[in-house]
């Protein structure tokens, strides 16, 4: 049954949310417990589509995986399969990286190619060369790459591409490593936070890895690994979000286990804007001011501003009178959410990987679609700040990395409900 979000704008907001863990940390970890036939418990583990399509993929590949309040145990001793199919590939590209574990552990896999999506092209070639060079060799058929590595061993590998470091050929490559012989470089890796969690969990199973969150890192093989116990650190994107919610509704909030050394580059962007960060320990204070810039922005990988915050800051800007650029380095095409700011009043026009955003002093509610994850909290934060009623259709994308949003949205103060369609 399809549903959409009802939001009446305008109304102030007020008090504290609390962020979950984080999606794309969590998913690579939840891959890397294929590692291994011991039990792992990972802690704070949002409930998210996203989450629960991983933890069905884990199950159709052998895995015993309980999912109690936010903790996953995974363990069971049954025999992995090497197939991942396309029905729990094609709905989240995320999946792809239990190609690398698979590898590693069984020597072969035969996973589904999980094909573009809405954001771009997002091609896998990084991932192939990377898992080339460690001596795999790959056919593609019937959608699927199947690739075969008996004698898979360490080398040193270059994994920059046109667009920069790919984070998720880093984690297929890092898990691909811990079990293989010999020593393996990979350089130009991603930085992200949610690399150097891979990294840090995949120590605790005994995975003799150095470098994570570099962009050089160093893994020597073992023979095996344990099972290990982690919990999963606060979703920078999802904080992120709620930041940008709190700047665009002119609202004082508080984000709960929070990290702001994550957002650095959203902070100081803000701060041109000006709205203030006070961040203490694992909390983060949001203080619009009175006067506000229009900022321009260009996105790059970590620690540049993300590409996953862009359309919350398109929706932000939109809402600024003045004129800001919007520039996306790592996902050039990720602009849908242009056409349905402007049916708000937005003036946004794209150029390439560039929007040009005429800032105007007010935006009106109106039907929107939304159409990928990040839109979608977009369209809701340009919702909350504009006059009048939006109705969000398709907001199923929400519910794949925004645990629990319309309540945590209700408890400070927001008018949106749920309403089938
Ligand atoms: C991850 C995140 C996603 C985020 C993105 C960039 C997860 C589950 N998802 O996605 O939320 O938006 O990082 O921060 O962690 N590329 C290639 N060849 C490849 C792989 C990537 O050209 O083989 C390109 C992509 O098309 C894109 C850029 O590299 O232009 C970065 O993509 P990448 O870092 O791989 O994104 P994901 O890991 O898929």
């Amino acid at each position: 049954m399809l549903e959409k979000l009802v939001i009446e704008g305008q109304h102030p907001l007020k008090g504290t949310v609390e962020i979950s863990g984080s999606k794309n940390a969590v998913l690579p970890i939840l891959a890397a417990t294929l590692l291994t036939e011991g039990t792992s418990i990972i802690e704070n583990v949002p409930r998210l589509r996203d989450t629960l399509t991983m933890i069905a993929l884990l199950r159709s590949l052998g895995k015993d995986v309980d999912f109690t309040k936010n903790t996953v145990t995974v363990g069971g001793n049954k025999p992995l399969k090497h197939i991942a199919e396309y029905k729990l590939v094609s709905t989240m590209r995320g999946s792809f990286c239990v190609l690398g574990p698979l590898l590693a552990k069984l020597k072969k896999a035969k996973v589904s190619l999980p094909g573009g999506c809405v954001i771009g092209v997002r091609p896998v070639d990084l991932h192939l060369k990377g898992l080339k060079s460690l001596g795999v060799k790959f056919e593609v058929d019937g959608g699927y790459v199947i690739g075969d590595g008996p004698r898979m061993k360490g080398c040193q590998i270059y994994l920059g591409g046109v667009f920069g470091s790919s984070v998720l050929a880093t984690a297929n490559l890092m898990m691909a490593a811990t079990l293989i012989k010999g020593e393996t470089v990979i350089d130009s890796a991603a930085c992200e936070p949610e690399i150097y969690d891979l990294g840090c969990f995949l120590s605790k199973m005994g995975a003799q890895i150095t470098g994570h969150g570099t962009p050089r890192i160093i893994i020597q093989g073992v023979k095996e690994l344990k099972g290990a116990h982690y919990r999963i650190g606060p979703d920078r994107v999802e904080a992120g979000t709620y930041i940008l919610l709190a700047a665009a509704t002119k609202s004082t909030l508080t984000l709960k286990n929070a990290d702001c050394s994550q957002l650095v580059a959203l902070k100081d962007k803000l701060e041109e804007h000006g709205v203030e960060l006070q961040c203490e320990l694992q909390t983060i204070v949001v203080k619009p001011k009175f006067i506000r810039r229009p900022t321009s922005i260009t996105t790059y990988p970590y620690p540049g501003f993300p590409t996953d915050l862009q359309a919350q800051f398109m929706a932000l800007m939109a809402n600024t009178p003045g004129v800001s650029v919007i520039t996306d380095k790592v996902f050039p095409d990720r602009f849908i959410h242009i056409a349905e700011l402007n049916r708000m009043g937005a003036q946004i026009r794209r150029e390439g990987s560039i929007a040009v955003v005429e800032g105007v002093r007010v935006l009106h509610g109106a039907p929107v679609m939304a159409s990928d994850l990040r839109a979608s909290a977009a369209l809701v934060i340009a919702g909350l700040a504009a006059k009048g009623k939006t109705e969000i259709h398709r907001v199923y994308h929400l519910e794949r990395g925004y645990e629990g949003m319309e309540h945590k949205l209700q408890k400070i103060g927001a008018k949106i409900t749920r309403v089938k369609e």
